[in-house]
């Protein structure tokens, strides 16, 4: 396989929020991640999603360790608004879409100052295109389902034909057709455009949908794995569980009750993938 470069690349990564009690956030994140990879962060709430990601995107410093975006080590940019306007877009779980603008508007918002008004027509127009959304380009957000509002949101954050996409929670507050239809079409525009994104979840369904899960746990990367078949994803997250545990302490007990006596010759993976499927049978 071809080698693919790196454009997202965290090292030891801490941010500590201060005032008060210290929280750290994040306590020496490691990760990367390919041009052109669709991955998933993972964790539960509080561990560190959302100010990885921040720190990703420039919208915040760090305390200590390094982020690498595009080759450019985010410490040493003085105009970090500058940066993040050209190569970062977002999308967040609530659209913050302006009200009064039609879709098309607020798609254009980002492209002011830095695209000029015929093009900007003319993006804004593809962008629509792209999402589905040609044919509600004069609505208010008032007049769109929340997965229409989400779907200007990806536009919206297209805009500026940004190196980096970054979505948190992108289908929090969306149910789940809608949700399944905006991680559609966020791997529609990683197929097509060849963008670059990183998906902030708590939900496995939302990460299974793309190429790669990185967990977070107390502001650590604890996993980092390619997404598999659904069985082995099932398996996995079994395996993760209460009762998954349970399982694999008991597996040689199991194995020898049901009659499969000795498990030599199995690869590590394929004894405990037996084990659970034994343990579930
Ligand atoms: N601006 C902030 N000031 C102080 N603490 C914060 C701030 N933002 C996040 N935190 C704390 O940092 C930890 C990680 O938060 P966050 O990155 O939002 O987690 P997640 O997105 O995984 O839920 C939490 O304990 C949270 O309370
Ligand atoms: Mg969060």
């Amino acid at each position: 396989m071809e080698e693919r470069s790196v454009i997202v690349e965290t090292r030891d990564l801490v941010k500590v929020y201060g005032d008060g009690p210290e929280v750290r956030a994040l306590d020496g994140a490691n990760m990367s991640v390919h041009r052109g990879e669709l991955v998933t962060v993972m964790g539960p709430s509080g561990s560190g999603k959302s100010t990885l990601l921040n720190m990703i995107g420039a919208l915040d410093r760090s305390t200590s360790g390094r982020v690498v975006v595009k080759g450019e080590d985010l410490s040493s940019i003085r105009d970090l608004d500058a940066f993040r306007a050209q190569e970062v877009g977002f999308v967040f779980q609530l659209h913050n879409l302006i009200p009064t603008l039609t879709a098309s508007e607020n798609v254009e918002i980002p492209m002011h100052g830095q695209v000029k008004q015929r093009q900007r027509r003319k993006r804004t127009q593809e962008l629509l295109d792209l999402v589905g959304l040609i044919d509600r380009a004069g609505h208010l957000p008032s007049q769109l389902s929340g997965g229409e509002r989400q779907r200007v949101a990806v536009a919206r954050a297209l805009a500026n034909q940004p190196a980096i996409l970054l979505a948190d929670e992108p289908t929090g507050s969306l149910d789940t057709t809608a949700g399944r239809e905006i991680m559609e079409l966020l791997q529609k525009v990683n197929r097509e455009r060849g963008m670059t994104i990183i998906v902030v979840t708590h939900d496995r369904k939302v990460a299974r949908m793309t190429q790669r899960i990185l967990t977070l746990e107390d502001g650590r990367i604890v996993d980092d794995h390619p997404v598999q078949t659904p069985l082995v994803e099932d398996l996995r997250e079994l395996a993760r569980s209460q009762l998954g545990q349970s399982l694999l302490d008991r597996r040689g007990k199991i194995l020898k009750e049901v009659g499969l006596g000795s498990d030599a010759g199995l690869t590590e993976q394929g004894e405990y993938l037996r084990g659970l499927l034994v343990g579930l049978t």
